[in-house]
Parts: structure tokens; C-alpha cells; sequence
């Protein structure tokens, strides 16, 4: 496989087109940012820990049932995956109070939620992202009404998994964003990543951050802490299979 092109430049990855017109070649970058790119700082090695995290997430997923753009890791911090028409929606499940939602509805930080809920986010930069609705999503003719229920259904389903896999390496699963984008056959695909710059995951003993707060925050060095989570991953897989 060739890596070609560039077609994608994000704030922690470059994708690129390979000699296959349905596979893209996606690098993870050392890069963080935060405040929507206000805050920005080279890290070295988080590219290769994001990959090396969300390659193993998506491959457990798969195994599991959840099929997604996730072809395979090629490298520490390259993979290869399915080329989809990406929605432009943050797509956030919370199962506890953190973040933007504690600051929009004044509920304390790690409250539980009684039950999980999703949002919708406008993937727009100049726009900050706003927070959206099912109507706006189809009046902005973002997603149909049936792809909006499909969304929504793989992201709880996917909370239902993610939640088992993080309580049996002691995190607690806070919150996470994802993007889904449409194959070539039109179905919803999870796609993007998961990792600790995408989720809120907290030691189910201490409640430390173990995720992008800890830069968001400035709590500290992030290096340390995906390894932490990569390591736990690593000894809970190698022990299933
Ligand atoms: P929030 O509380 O800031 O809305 O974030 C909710 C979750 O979504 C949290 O796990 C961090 C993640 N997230 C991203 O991955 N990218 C983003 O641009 C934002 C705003 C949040």
C-alpha cells in the first residue's frame, strides 16, 4: 500500500489517499490542542499512543459486533481505514456531569447521570462548534431523519460497550465524542477515533483524569498518563484472548 495525496489536515492527524480510492492512510500527530486550537502545543509521542489506543478500541469493537471505518494499524502512530463521507457532527455521550455540561446546566462535576444522553454538536470551526438539535441536523440537511436514529442508536450502543470494556481496567467512562460518516453504501459508520483526547475516563478508585483534562487543565505531563491507559489496555486484551 502507497501513501498518496494529502486530503485532511486535522488538529491531531493528517489523512492521506493510498493507491486504493476506498482506503485512506491516516498519520496521528504530535500535537495537542484545546479551546478549539486557542491552545496548542507539540507533544512528543502522543501521535503513536493515540493510534496505538484507538487502534486497539476500534479492533475490541470489532470483535465485538461494532463494525467501523478501522481497516488496521500499519505502524505506532499510522493506520489505514475505510474512506467515508464524514457527517459533520461531534456526536457526545455522557454518562456523568463534566465539561460544558456542568457549565450549561450548573450540575456539579461527577455527578451520575440517571440515565446516558446524546448530543449533537456542528462540527463548524468558524462557528465554535455549536450545540444542535435533531431539527436542526435536517433543516441544515446535515443527516436524514432515519440516519439521525441510526447515530443515535450506535452511539448508545456503543456507550453500553465502551463503559464494560473501561470498568474492567478500573476507568470510569465520563463522557466521549465520536464522528460517524457515511460508506459507500450509505451505512452509518463509526469513524475518527477514541482515545483519551476524545473521552473523559477517570480511575474508578482515585477519580485522577486520565485523559485530555490533564492538558486542557494544565494538570500536568499527558505523556505518562495515555501510557498509563495504553498499558492497562494492552494487559486487559493480551489476558482475553
Ligand atoms: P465537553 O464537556 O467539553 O462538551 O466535552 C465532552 C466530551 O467530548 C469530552 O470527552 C471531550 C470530547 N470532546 C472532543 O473530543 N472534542 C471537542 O472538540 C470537544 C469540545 C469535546
Amino acid at each position: 500500500m502507497e501513501k498518496s495525496a494529502l486530503v485532511y489536515e486535522g488538529k491531531a492527524k493528517k489523512l492521506f489517499q493510498t493507491d486504493q480510492s476506498n482506503v485512506l492512510w491516516v498519520e496521528y500527530l504530535d500535537q495537542a490542542t484545546a479551546l478549539n486550537g486557542a491552545k496548542k502545543d507539540a507533544i512528543h509521542g502522543k501521535g503513536a499512543l493515540n493510534n496505538q489506543i484507538t487502534s486497539l478500541i476500534f479492533q475490541w469493537l470489532n470483535e465485538e459486533g461494532m463494525t467501523s471505518h478501522f481497516i488496521k494499524s500499519i505502524s505506532k502512530h499510522e493506520q489505514l481505514v475505510e474512506s467515508v463521507e464524514i457527517i459533520p457532527l461531534e456526536i457526545v455521550v455522557r454518562n456523568v456531569a463534566a465539561g460544558s455540561f456542568t457549565k450549561r446546566f450548573g450540575i456539579p462535576e461527577g455527578t451520575l447521570l440517571a440515565f446516558p444522553i446524546v448530543e449533537f454538536y456542528y462540527k463548524d470551526d468558524a462557528l465554535d462548534d455549536p450545540f444542535i438539535n435533531d431539527e436542526h441536523i435536517r433543516l441544515l440537511k446535515l443527516a436524514t431523519g432515519k440516519e439521525i436514529n441510526d447515530i443515535k442508536h450506535l452511539a448508545f450502543r456503543l456507550n453500553q460497550l465502551l463503559c464494560r470494556l473501561f470498568a474492567d481496567i478500573d476507568i470510569q467512562l465520563v463522557d466521549f465524542k465520536i464522528e460517524v460518516g457515511r460508506n459507500k453504501n450509505g451505512k452509518i459508520l463509526l469513524a475518527d477515533e477514541i482515545t483519551p483526547d476524545t473521552c473523559r475516563l477517570w480511575d474508578r478508585q482515585t477519580k485522577d483524569h486520565l485523559d485530555k483534562d490533564i492538558y486542557r487543565r494544565d494538570l500536568g505531563d499527558l505523556i505518562p498518563i495515555y501510557q498509563e491507559v495504553l498499558q492497562r489496555l494492552e494487559n486487559y486484551l493480551a489476558k482475553e484472548q
